[in-house]
Order: structure tokens, then C-alpha cells, then sequence
């Protein structure tokens, strides 16, 4: 019964859950996010660093989140306050952020289907800007006026066509139809670029360690610089795994109480991990191979940002000729689906949030919710043309977004939350929740330590930096 607002809609089992928590984390920050922070931090270096982040204090937000979606059945927005009045102000900000979140993800979504279908376009007839330039392919499809806000509320349709149908029917179904394809399409993608010749040193510049990413200016070991890995690295490993920002609360509210939450993380973790390794062994040595070629210097051609996907890619492929423009439409698919999958998990942490409060139907509150991403879209999607004149604190739209909730809102929430669940509501209630559906909470002692120390403390960092990184204070920039 998912759309009664009364019983709560749960997962078919444990690993419909996996598989739902896997198929948020997985998205756009692996596949294009992580290949370029791995390459522009030294490679193995920030893999290594990477992983230990991953199994600490990831391991620890997310069986936290988890815990207090299952114990309350409530999604963020409402949980807190069932557990302690004082703390229903953090619901509301850990609501806030996917609102703010969903509809600029969805006008890079549409980005994505726009690239998907003209690839699978010049597969059956070449052509095209996006073969000869796509430097100004990009830039004029982002400027237009239309397109970039009907390709993104396309994809804000299909995301609303699965929540309508609800927990098992929409969400679950889709998941185990996508996820599968994904992975299919990853590694299909990865062994094509693995055998091409030539791919050994972009493999090696990737999974090598390279101290001289650790290295000063002066040439020494600099502590300043592994800190900046330590702080990309966590910040990355927070988009990545979905965390603070109440999706993993809600996704946990419908989860069985005998289900294993400990063990659950543990492969959310694997699979969100292995994808994003994967994604760097499809990226990684073809535009080291094609900066060879043209000369560029190949940590320039690495750190285009956002240009990696839409333009340096598209170069690459342009390069391929007619086998490119197939590898693109089977890139730009697989990038599109990992998107879907987790532009959903954050439409419907909306939803569920606007279900809980005012006891809506599940149909009603996903159409409403369908209007409000739509207007909030408008702004990332007319931001790069007809309102690029607008700059709030000297960024576009879409940069704006992405720095209030990332660099800033984020870390508030997993703060607090930490301090709420060390300090007040204490780490023997998360155990006890765990405990329902284990014998042993196997990672207890590294869960109280990071819980109420280490995590605060290191997350704090993370907030201080980017506000500072991101308005180029102390001359912070990366
Ligand atoms: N975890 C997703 C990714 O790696 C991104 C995401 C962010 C998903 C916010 C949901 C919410 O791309």
C-alpha cells in the first residue's frame, strides 16, 4: 500500500535495499566527479586515501542515517523531531537540501539525454557540431534559451513517473531493470578502453601513486597539500555516497527491522566504490592518451571540471570517428541511468518528506513536488544563457547551488547530527536499533570514537575549506 499515508511503504527485502541505496550513491559524482578529483590528486594516492575515508567515517554517517530512518519510520524531515524536539530544526535544513539539490541535478540530467540522443542520432547518420567542435556544441546548447530547461524537465518526468508508482513498484522495479544495465555497461565500456593500445600509461598515471601530488611548492613534502587531498577526498566521498542530506534517512525508514544494516552499508559501500574505479579506468586513459596526442599537458586536460564530460570526452570520441559516436551514445546511456537513478532517491526524499508532514497521498505530493523542481529548475538551466548576467556571489546558478548545499549546508547537517547522535541521543541507540536485525554490531568501537569525535571534528575541516576554497579566502584555491 504505497500510496496510503498511513502504513508505511517498506522495501521487498534486504537487498532491494542494497540495491536502492547503491543506485542513489552511484551517479554523477562517480562517473565523472572521481576520475578527475583521483587524477588531479596524485592517482592511487587519493584512492588510497579514498578508501580509509570510506570505510571510517562514510561507514559511520551512513549506518547513523540508516538507524534513525528505521527507528523512526519517518523521513528526515519529520525524524529528528520524533527523536528529540530541540533537533526538528535539523529535519528542516536536511530537507532543504535536496529541494535545492534535485533541480540542478535534473538540468545536468537533461545535459545527459541531450548528448545520449545526439550520439545515438550520428551513429545512424554522421555529423554534427558535436564531432567537429564540441567546445561550442556545448556552449551553445547550455546558452540556448529552451533546451537546456525542456531536456531537464524531461528528466524531471521520468523521475516522477517511477515515485508515482511508489516504493516497490516504481523505485524498486526501475533499480532492478537500470542497475543491472549499468554495470553491464560500465565494465563493457572499461574492458573496450583497457584494450585499446596505448592505454597502459594512462592506467598506470591513474592507479600509481604519485608523491609529487603531496609535493610543496619548494619541491618538499607538503603537509598542506595531503590535507587539501584528505579534504577533497572527504567531500567527494559525502556526494558520492549520498550522505547528509536525509536521503539515506528516508530510504531507511523503509527498511525492515530484521534486515541488516551493518552488512548493508558494507556492499553500498563496495558497489558505489568499485563504479567510481571503474569510471576512472573508462576516462582516465583516453584523455591521457588523447593529451599526449595533441600536446596538452595531461593534468590540464584532467582538470576541466565540468568540460570533462561535455567537451574533452566528445573530443575523444570525435577521435574514434564512427565508432565514437556508438562509444558516446553507450557512455552518455550509462551516465544518464546512473543519473536517473539518483535524481530519484533525491525527488523522492522530497517526497516522502511532504507525505510525512501533511499526511499527504503519494500521487499528490509527487505532483506537487513536480511543479516546484520544475520552477526552482528554470534558474541552473537559464543560468549558463538568458540569465547568465545573474551572478549571486559571483557564480552561476548552477555553481551557486551546488557550493550552498555541498560546501555549506552538508557539512552543518552531518555536524550537527553527529554531535546529536555522540551527545544527546547517544551511540547506544543506534547500536540498539542495529541490533535488531544482527547479533553483534561488529564495528561498535570505531562507531562511538568517530561518532562523537573524529567525525565533527574532521567535517568542521571540510566546512571551513570550502567556504574558503570556494570564495578564494586565505588564497585557498584548488
Ligand atoms: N551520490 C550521487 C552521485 O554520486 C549524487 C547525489 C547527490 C545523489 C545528492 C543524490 C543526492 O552522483
Amino acid at each position: 500500500m504505497d500510496n496510503s499515508p498511513v502504513k508505511r511503504a517498506s522495501w521487498s527485502g534486504q537487498l532491494a535495499f542494497i540495491l536502492a541505496a547503491a543506485a542513489s550513491a552511484i551517479g554523477l559524482g562517480n562517473l565523472w566527479r572521481f576520475p578527475y578529483l583521483a587524477a588531479q590528486y596524485g592517482g592511487g594516492t587519493f584512492i588510497v586515501v579514498y578508501l580509509a575515508l570510506v570505510v571510517t567515517l562514510g561507514f559511520t554517517l551512513m549506518v547513523t542515517e540508516i538507524a534513525i530512518g528505521r527507528m523512526t519510520h519517518q523521513s528526515q524531515l519529520t525524524a529528528y523531531s520524533k527523536l528529540h524536539r530541540g533537533f526538528g530544526p535539523l529535519g528542516l535544513l536536511a530537507t532543504i537540501i535536496p529541494v535545492v539539490i534535485v533541480p540542478y541535478y535534473c538540468v545536468i540530467g537533461g545535459w545527459v539525454l541531450k548528448y545520449f540522443w545526439t550520439y545515438a542520432k550520428m551513429a545512424v547518420t554522421p555529423g554534427t557540431d558535436l564531432m567537429s567542435d564540441p567546445g561550442s556544441f556545448f556552449g551553445s546548447f547550455i546558452g540556448a534559451p529552451f533546451a537546456p530547461f525542456g531536456y531537464g524537465l524531461l528528466f524531471i518526468f521520468v523521475c516522477a513517473l517511477v515515485i508515482a508508482l511508489g516504493v516497490k513498484h516504481g523505485i524498486e522495479k526501475s533499480n532492478l531493470v537500470l542497475m543491472p544495465l549499468l554495470f553491464i555497461m560500465a565494465i563493457g565500456i572499461a574492458l573496450y578502453v583497457v584494450s585499446l593500445p596505448g592505454s597502459a600509461a594512462g592506467l598506470k598515471y591513474y592507479f600509481v601513486p604519485n608523491m609529487d601530488a603531496l609535493r610543496g611548492a619548494d619541491g618538499g613534502f607538503s603537509l598542506a597539500q595531503l590535507a587539501r587531498t584528505i579534504l577533497g577526498a572527504m567531500g567527494q566521498m559525502f556526494y558520492s555516497l549520498s550522505l547528509a542530506m536525509g536521503i539515506m534517512i528516508t530510504y531507511g525508514s523503509y527498511m525492515r527491522p530484521g534486515d541488516s544494516i551493518e552488512k548493508s552499508v558494507r556492499r553500498i559501500e563496495i558497489f558505489d566504490t568499485v563504479i567510481a574505479v571503474v569510471a576512472g579506468m573508462m576516462i582516465i586513459p583516453v584523455v591521457y592518451m588523447f593529451a599526449v596526442k595533441t600536446g596538452t599537458p595531461v593534468h590540464d586536460a584532467m582538470n576541466a571540471g565540468p568540460g570533462l564530460m561535455f567537451v574533452t570526452l566528445p573530443k575523444v570520441f570525435a577521435d574514434f570517428g564512427r565508432t565514437g559516436a556508438f562509444v558516446g551514445a553507450m557512455f552518455f546511456l550509462l551516465v544518464a541511468f546512473a543519473a536517473l537513478t539518483s535524481a530519484i532517491s533525491l525527488y523522492e526524499a522530497c517526497v516522502a518528506s511532504v507525505c510525512d508532514l501533511l499526511h499527504m497521498k503519494r500521487r499528490n505530493a509527487t505532483f506537487f513536488m513536480f511543479f516546484v523542481i520544475a520552477f526552482l529548475s528554470v534558474f541552473s538551466a537559464l543560468g549558463f544563457g538568458v540569465w547568465g548576467k545573474i551572478t549571486p556571489m559571483g557564480m552561476d546558478f548552477l555553481s551557486f547551488f551546488d557550493f550552498v548545499t555541498n560546501a555549506v549546508l552538508m557539512p552543518i547537517v552531518a555536524i550537527v547530527t553527529c554531535v546529536f547522535v555522540g551527545w544527546v541521543l547517544k551511540p547506544a541507540a543506534i547500536e540498539a536499533e542495529i541490533l535488531k536485525g544482527e547479533k553483534r554490531f561488529v564495528a561498535r568501537g570505531l562507531y562511538n570514537v568517530m561518532v562523537k569525535y573524529v567525525a565533527p571534528v574532521l567535517i568542521g575541516a571540510v566546512l571551513v575549506s570550502e567556504i574558503c576554497r570556494n570564495l578564494g579566502l586565505f588564497g585557498w584555491k584548488i
